[in-house]
């Protein structure tokens, strides 16, 4: 008999008690989040800020979107506004998630959660303080497939697990004035793609023990390429991430007694195959596709905050800071530091 796998225990995105969120640095992803949520969730997002009164009123007119306001300040102030999504380049991200943890609001923000370990600790220590809910918005983690590898991973349906592989490159033609290569911006390829297969590799194994890191830089110093060892117990993590190269995007789980390969991109709604003494099976994406999957990290956190609970049990604000911490040493080794840090 092959493999099966467990069904997730994922809630429709729909059964989320609906919230009014505003959405904070109207760019690209900003664009697919309200896409996401307008289409799959009861999610209503009524208010956009940016730093430009014009940029927000295009966006708000194509998103239609009600209330669209000139400053990061007025959208956190909105009354209208129960919870905001931060959607701008990683060096802002504390103290906008900070401006709005002030304010009294939920907040979402996107990857990197920060620029270091040390701003995400201050984040996370000042909603702790407010009792105010903030997440991570690596949205992976809370898509039907990975809690499907998380029981597989329960149930030790491969064994004990020795090694996890993962990379995310994709292509970008240099362009200075971009925030993945600005320093100032915190650009880079580990902040905007590493992130995935250094918080997959946590998921998996959770904390490494060891980082060992080799890298190429841009002429401006941030990372181009970086390849990285994380070793926990005796399990190792293998990942590479690279603003030079569309790489497979692909990850896998191997243990003493089967193997689950992913298909890329491993970060998005992907298929698993699972090789066991038993044979091969597979499960096809999950059926919201692509980056409409960031539906389920909108409605997790609004079903959260219904709830009155303030982290995710899934991502809670540690891990994120323990993910950071592990690019701090990454960075240390390969040499980067951005501006102002
Ligand atoms: N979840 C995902 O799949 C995914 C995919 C791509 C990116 N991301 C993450 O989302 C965030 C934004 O990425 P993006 O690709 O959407 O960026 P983007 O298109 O460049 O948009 C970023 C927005 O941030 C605002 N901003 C605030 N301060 C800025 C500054 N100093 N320089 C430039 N822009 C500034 C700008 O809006 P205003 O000036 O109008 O306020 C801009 O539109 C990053 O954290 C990135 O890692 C996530």
């Amino acid at each position: 008999m092959t493999p099966a796998f467990p069904t997730a225990r994922t809630p429709n995105p729909l059964d989320a008690p609906p919230l009014r969120w505003g959405v904070l640095a109207p760019g690209r992803i900003a664009a697919a989040f309200v896409t996401a949520v307008s289409r799959y969730t009861r999610q209503r997002v009524v208010a956009v800020g940016s730093r430009s009164l014009d940029r927000a009123q295009s966006f708000a007119a194509a998103h239609g979107i009600e209330r669209a306001v000139g400053s990061y300040a007025a959208l956190v102030d909105d009354p209208a506004v129960d919870v905001v999504y931060i959607a701008s380049p990683h060096s802002e991200h504390a103290t906008q998630a900070q401006l709005a943890i002030s304010a009294g609001k939920p907040v979402l923000v996107e990857k990197a959660f920060a620029r270091n370990a040390a701003e995400a600790q201050r984040v996370a220590a000042a909603a702790r303080d407010a009792g105010v809910p903030a997440m991570e918005a690596m949205w992976t983690r809370f898509l039907p497939q990975t809690d499907v590898i998380a029981q597989l991973l329960a149930d030790g349906a491969l064994g004990e697990v020795t090694t996890v592989l993962a990379d995310h490159g994709q292509y970008f033609t240099h362009d200075p004035q971009s925030r993945l290569f600005a320093p100032a911006l915190a650009g880079g390829a580990l902040l905007d793609l590493g992130v995935y297969p250094i918080s997959f590799a946590s998921f998996v194994l959770g904390a490494p023990d060891a980082v060992v890191a080799t890298g190429s830089l841009t002429d401006a110093g941030v990372d181009a390429q970086v390849s990285m060892t994380l070793v926990t117990g005796s399990a190792q993590a293998c990942l590479n991430t690279t603003l030079l190269a569309r790489t497979p995007t692909t990850a896998s789980i191997s243990g003493t007694t089967g193997s689950l390969e992913i298909s890329g991109p491993f970060y998005a709604p992907a298929t698993l195959a699972l090789t066991t003494a038993d044979g091969r099976s597979v499960r096809p994406p999950d059926p919201i596709a692509g980056h409409l999957g960031l539906c389920h990290e909108a409605a997790h956190l609004a079903q959260l905050i219904a709830d009155g609970a303030t982290e995710s049990p899934l991502l809670p604000l540690d891990e994120t800071v323990r993910t950071l911490r592990t690019i701090d040493e990454i960075r240390r080794q390969v040499g980067v530091t951005y501006p102002g840090e």
